[in-house]
């Protein structure tokens, strides 16, 4: 077994079935947005203010490449645009097994409505404009998240099934 990437929109449970598929199968978890702060010192939101989001892509670029191109193995939840952007997607597939969350855009927005002050590209959103905008993303993204190897789809995705996944 190898490097696992778990790729998706935000708040399609990618850290916690991450988290608990790595436990069970006994590899270490990577959070990509957790490895960026750590190699930046700062957090996620204060990047995009600070610097603008073209420069968090070319963080996250560069601290994805770097585990894509080490010898570690892991489960990886990765941020919801990382495949989108540069050649990302194709270092995950070139680098492991890619495994796209597919949630339907109602249960995501159900779900992190009330977290929202954390994701900066939602930070802006009243809740009724919130499936809209997770739609938008969506449709911009899914061409990307589509390449995946494996695609899981519905609103209660088990870490059962992405282990299951894992292992075939
Ligand atoms: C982003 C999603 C976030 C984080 C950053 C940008 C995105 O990660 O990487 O705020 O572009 O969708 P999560 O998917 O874990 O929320």
């Amino acid at each position: 077994m190898k490097k696992i990437f778990l790729i998706g929109l935000p708040g399609s449970g990618k850290t916690t079935l991450a988290k608990e598929a790595a436990k069970t199968l006994q590899l270490t978890f990577i959070d990509l947005d957790a490895e960026i702060e750590k190699h930046e010192g700062k957090r996620i939101d204060q990047i995009f203010k600070d610097r603008g989001e073209a420069n968090f892509r070319e963080v996250e670029k560069n601290v994805l490449r770097d585990f894509c191109l080490s010898n570690q193995t892991f489960v990886m939840a990765t941020g919801g645009g990382a495949p989108c952007f540069h050649n990302n997607i194709e270092l995950m597939k070139q680098s492991g097994t890619v495994i796209f969350l597919d949630v339907p855009s109602k249960e995501i927005a159900n779900r992190i409505s009330k977290q929202s002050q954390n994701r900066p590209l939602l930070k802006n959103e009243t809740e009724d404009s919130f499936k809209d905008r997770i739609e938008f993303l969506r449709s911009n993204r899914i061409s990307y998240y589509k390449q995946a190897h494996f695609t899981l789809k519905g609103g209660n995705i088990t870490s059962a099934v992405v282990i299951d996944t894992i292992k075939e």
